[in-house]
């Protein structure tokens, strides 16, 4: 963190990545992943700077990729198409050309229209559409309502009572190969009763369909691993042992069964931050404003979920505290991070971070209010790099 000082003309608002904690990370969890044999592919939406996305495939991760220019930008970062999948709800023809032609691994495939579509693009171009089919399977991630993805008031995915159905279509068209099925239930899962639930669910599922001689080859559980963003220092790797051994332990797999997993924000989020300067301080009434010069168009997340980042001030002047609430400098109240918390006597020019901002943070930024997107910087500036 207090590398942040040493950077040479430090211009803010910007990110910042500490390239250690992520090398680190990933080294944690490709060691367990191989433990189990299971297959982890990065997804891209988290984080999709060009750095973090080489740094992540020169160890071996496959790429969960959800537009076509995810597609492309893990191309271009050096994925091989083999190792990446495509999911998301509204693929445009476009899309699907595109990443047809470049051959990669598997599409998750949301619904009926989209398979027929896919397979007369695929037949189209002579080509052959491997396709596993993501499932709604009902349960409840018992996250934020807007990153709960998988209970039937969702857009995504087959519903249960379709999916056999789904399955014999799948195999029915010519220009598709069927592989598997994809999940996705939700996102900052920090109990690990919702992925037993996910697992119990499964495997029922797969007993169900093998009384109908119907076996999935790829089995991909998707992504949700959450982070502590309340106390990123104590925990600022995710324990990706206890939640891959939940996988092994509570899913029944089946001989020769692959195993995928689809983890962004637990890989990213911790070794990013959000610097920002403190351009006043304004004193109301009875509160106490920390003006920053990054707002919510930096980071939406706290806007659009209520989220939670840690807040610290690297550059006080005095042991004093007070309480702020923090905000940025964006025409809107919901421009946000925190309400009352408690920070070293802060002055106008301090740097100011914001935690736990790699994993949605960048990718989510935004021009609202005309602002310059923020840029980014890492640990290793100055030094030789050796990704
Ligand atoms: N796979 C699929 C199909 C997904 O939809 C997602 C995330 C992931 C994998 C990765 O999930 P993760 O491991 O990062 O939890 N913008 C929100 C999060 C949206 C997540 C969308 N899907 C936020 O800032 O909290």
């Amino acid at each position: 963190m207090n590398n942040i000082l040493q950077l040479p003309a430090l211009k803010t608002p910007c990110y910042y990545y500490d390239l250690d904690l992520l090398r680190e990370t990933l080294r944690v969890a490709t060691h367990e992943a191989d433990k189990h044999a299971f297959r982890l592919h990065y997804a891209v939406k988290a984080n999709a700077n060009p750095r973090l996305l080489a740094l992540i495939r020169s160890r071996g991760l496959g790429a969960d990729c959800v537009s076509g220019n995810e597609v492309a930008a893990a191309i271009d970062s050096g994925f091989p198409a083999a190792d990446i999948v495509y999911a998301g709800v509204g693929k445009s023809d476009d899309e699907i050309r595109r990443a047809l032609e470049a051959d990669i691994f598997c599409f998750n495939c949301e619904s009926f229209p989209e398979m027929e579509v896919i397979n007369g693009i695929a037949a189209s171009l002579g080509l052959r559409a491997r396709v596993a089919l993501r499932v709604n399977p009902n349960v409840d991630a018992h996250t934020h309502r807007y990153i709960t993805t998988g209970v039937e008031e969702n857009k995504f995915g087959f519903y249960l009572h379709d999916l056999e159905a789904a399955i014999r279509r799948c195999r029915e068209l010519p220009a598709l190969e069927w592989l598997g099925l994809h999940f996705h239930v939700g996102s900052q899962i920090t109990d690990m009763e919702v992925f037993c639930e996910l697992c119990a669910r499964v495997s029922d599922l797969q007993r169900h369909l093998a009384m109908h001689g119907l076996v999935p080859a790829h089995v991909n559980f998707g992504g949700g691993l959450g982070v502590d963003y309340d106390d990123p220092d104590e925990h600022s790797i995710p324990n990706f042992a206890a939640y891959l051994r939940v996988f092994a332990d509570h899913f029944e797999a089946r001989p020769g069964q692959q195993l995928h997993l689809e983890p962004g924000r637990s890989l990213v989020a911790q070794c990013g931050s959000l610097v920002s300067r403190v351009l006043y301080v304004k004193e109301g009434r009875d509160k106490k404003f920390i003006i920053l010069d990054a707002g919510m168009s930096d980071l939406i997340r706290p806007a659009l979920y209520q989220a939670h980042h840690a807040i610290e001030n690297l550059t006080p002047s005095s042991a004093a505290r007070d309480l702020y609430d923090v905000v940025g400098p964006i025409c809107e109240s919901s421009d946000c991070f925190a309400k009352a918390v408690d920070l070293p006597v802060t002055r106008r020019g301090d740097l100011i971070v914001l935690r736990s901002a790699g994993a949605y943070g960048e990718v989510m930024a935004s021009r609202y209010n005309l602002r310059d997107l923020p840029p980014a910087r890492f640990s290793d500036e100055g030094k030789a790099s050796l990704a």
